[in-house]
This record gives C-alpha cells, structure tokens and sequence, in this order.
C-alpha cells in the first residue's frame, strides 16, 4: 500500500534528500524503480553524486555581500537562481497532477522547467499552468513529420527554447526495472506521442541493430533539418564530450547540457562534474554550458558554476518532493536548494553567479 500525499510539508525537512524517505513511501515498487535507477550497475549513477563529494571548497572571508543576487539571465529569460528543473518523463507515476504541479512551483518560484517530449500531460496543458519560462525537451521520433508538428506545437503554445536530448537513441529496461516488473501503467502515456506513426515490427532474431528503432535513429544531419524549423534557441542533451560539444555549435546549436541523463545511459560514462570543465574549455564561452546529474546541494550548484556552467537543472530530487507533497514540495526543493546556494556563495564571498569561478575550488580534481 502506498500513502497519499502529504498536505503540509514536515518542519523536519531540512534537505533534498529527505524528500527521498517521504516520496518511497507514496510510489509503487515498480515506479520507484523507474524514477531511481540507472543503466548497467549503476557506476555512473553513483558517481554523479560521490564526485561532487571530491571537490573541496575554498572559504573565503570579510568580502562585501550587500546587493547579493543568484539571479541570472538565459537566453533573454530572467530566473531567480541559476537552477532549472530537468525533463522527466511520465510525472504522474509521482502525483496525480503530474507536470502540473511541477509548473505550478516552477512559476511560484520564479525558474524555468523542462518538459519531456514523454510527459504524462498534454503540453499545451502544462503551457495553460505555467508562471515562468517553459522549454521542451525533444526527442527526435522515427517520424520526423511528426516531430515537426510537435515543434510547431511547443512553439504555438509559447515554450520558449528547445532542449534536444541526444544521449539515449534507445532506451531499454534498465536491470532494476526489470527486476521490479516496471511498466508504465495503464491511465499514464506520453500523451504528447499520440498519434504518431507506429514503428513497423522488428524481426524476432533482432537484438537492437537492425530494428526500425535503430535504423531511423537520429544523426547530426538531422540538426540542420531541425535548425531550419525553428528560430528557438535550441540546447543539445546529453554531450560529455568536447569534440561533440564543438560540432554541436558548429551545426548552430545554441546551448550545451553536459549530462549522462542522470547515469541512465551509457553506464560507465564518468560524473558530469568531472567531465564538465573538459566540455566548457572546449566551448570557450561560444554559448552557455548547463549541466545535470547528482546535483543535491547549493555547493554542488556553486562547484558546477566554478567548473564553467551558467547553470544546472535538477532531476530525481524535484519528482521526490512531487511525489511527497505535490507542487509544494517542489516548490519547496527549489527554494531549498536556492538557499543553499545564496549560504554557499556568502561563505565563498560571491555576491552574483558571474562572480562564481575556480578560485572557489581549494585544488582542482
Ligand atoms: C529522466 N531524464 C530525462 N531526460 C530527457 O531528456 N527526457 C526525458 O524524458 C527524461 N526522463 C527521465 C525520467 C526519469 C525518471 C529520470 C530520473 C530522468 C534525465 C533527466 O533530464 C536528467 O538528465 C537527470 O535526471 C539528472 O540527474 P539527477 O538530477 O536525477 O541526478
Ligand atoms: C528516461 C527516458 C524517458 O530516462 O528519457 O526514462
């Protein structure tokens, strides 16, 4: 049996990760699993928070703090802090409302969110609840016809950049799903996919090489047919690699997400954090540098800052605190980890984001 949620956030929620404790007991086993695991053994999972861990800080004393903001501006859009909420999919496996509360907390506090091409609610529904900027995160489909309508979508309902995820071109049963006997249940779909043009069936013997889902994946000639359909700025997900994040901009991409997809992909694949200076000396500043996997803490927003982002996005932690208590509860992690960061960069004497830089690093990993 699995709890209702809660109606008032605990005065013993003191962090994000006491989300987790609160939201396991308001998910099913199999849904759990989904929202928590990674790939393989989960090495990269693990890594992306424990590397955080690694990278001491510098404290530094008596600078001036009046006037302190963690304000900053992205692609013409205001935020409060320099944290977006990250595209997950099927939100109703969490909370009965979904992406909707999640909108609903983004706007209250004044961030962006990210919303999966796989969300469990209809995008212009969630568009119709937003307070803040909103940017869609894309899947390019087999069917790229339908792909363009569902662009031509995100732009009619007001969505405001393009998040293009390019580091999961299949998605298979990860192990703890399968050992969970995760399916997404009946009543939740991506609704946003209805419609589309069903793949023609693999052959029995095919493993994933030879299946339509591979034969249609998407390649870099596809950005520029992608590039031509919209004058969005549009960010591609999912790069750790510096030569990809140079050809990414050279096909006119403008923004960067360093992500592994929270150690849901190629398991093996080091901590974003560690991966991350590599990707933004490469870019050189051309565009903006996001990154996401592991971030727990304000420190951890303010070691991805020093290590080059503009800014971070956050995943597991916000479906924890949906599934705990609704739009609150994200709205609560957001003005939690805010905090965090403001103490974090009081304590290293930075009174804007810009002002962030490896200087607060005591040794550099
Ligand atoms: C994801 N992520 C993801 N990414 C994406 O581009 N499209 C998607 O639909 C999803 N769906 C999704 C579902 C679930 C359950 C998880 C946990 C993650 C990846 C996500 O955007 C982000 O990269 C990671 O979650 C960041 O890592 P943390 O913050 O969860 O450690
Ligand atoms: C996932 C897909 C939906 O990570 O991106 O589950």
């Amino acid at each position: 049996m699995t709890l209702p949620p809660l109606d008032r956030i605990p005065p013993q929620v003191a962090s994000l990760s006491d989300y987790e404790a609160l939201a396991r007991e308001r998910m099913s086993e199999a849904s759990w699993a989904y929202l928590n695991g990674g790939s393989g053994d989960e090495w990269t999972l693990r890594e992306n928070t424990e590397a955080f861990a690694r990278i001491p800080l510098r404290s530094r004393v008596l600078r001036e703090m009046a006037g302190a903001t963690t304000r900053i501006e992205l692609f013409g859009m205001e935020l409060a802090a320099p944290i977006l909420l990250a595209p997950v999919a099927f939100q109703k496996l969490a909370h009965v409302d979904g992406e909707l509360a999640s909108v609903i907390a983004a706007g209250a506090l004044d961030s962006a969110m990210v919303v999966s091409t796989q969300a469990s609610v209809s995008l212009e529904d969630i568009a119709a609840h937003a307070g803040g900027p909103l940017w869609f995160q894309l899947y390019i489909q087999p069917d790229r016809e339908f792909t363009a309508a569902l662009v031509r979508r995100a732009e009619q309902a007001g969505y405001r950049a393009f998040v293009v995820t390019v580091d999961a071109p299949v998605n298979g049963l990860r192990n703890r799903e399968q050992r969970a006997g995760f399916a997404v249940p009946s009543g939740i779909a991506a609704v946003n996919l209805a419609g589309m043009r069903p793949l023609p069936p693999a052959s029995p013997e095919a493993l994933l090489f030879g299946t339509p889902l591979i034969e249609s994946a998407p390649t870099w000639s596809d950005l520029a047919w992608l590039r031509d359909l919209t004058r969005l700025p549009i960010l591609l997900k999912g790069i750790v690699d510096p030569d990809d994040a140079v050809r990414a901009i050279d096909a006119g991409m403008d923004g960067i997400i360093v992500s592994n997809h929270g150690g849901r992909a190629l398991d093996g694949v080091p901590a974003t954090i560690e991966l991350l200076p590599e990707v933004a000396q490469a870019v050189a500043g051309a565009v903006p540098v996001l990154m996401d996997g592991g971030v727990r803490r304000g420190i951890d927003v303010l070691r991805a800052l020093a290590l080059g982002a503009s800014a971070v996005l956050i995943g597991r932690p916000y479906v924890h605190a949906l599934a705990a208590a609704g739009a609150p509860g994200v709205a609560h992690v957001l003005r939690l980890l805010r905090a965090e960061l403001e103490l974090a960069m009081a304590f290293t004497g930075c009174s804007t984001i810009t002002a962030i830089d490896a200087s607060v690093i005591a040794r550099r990993p």
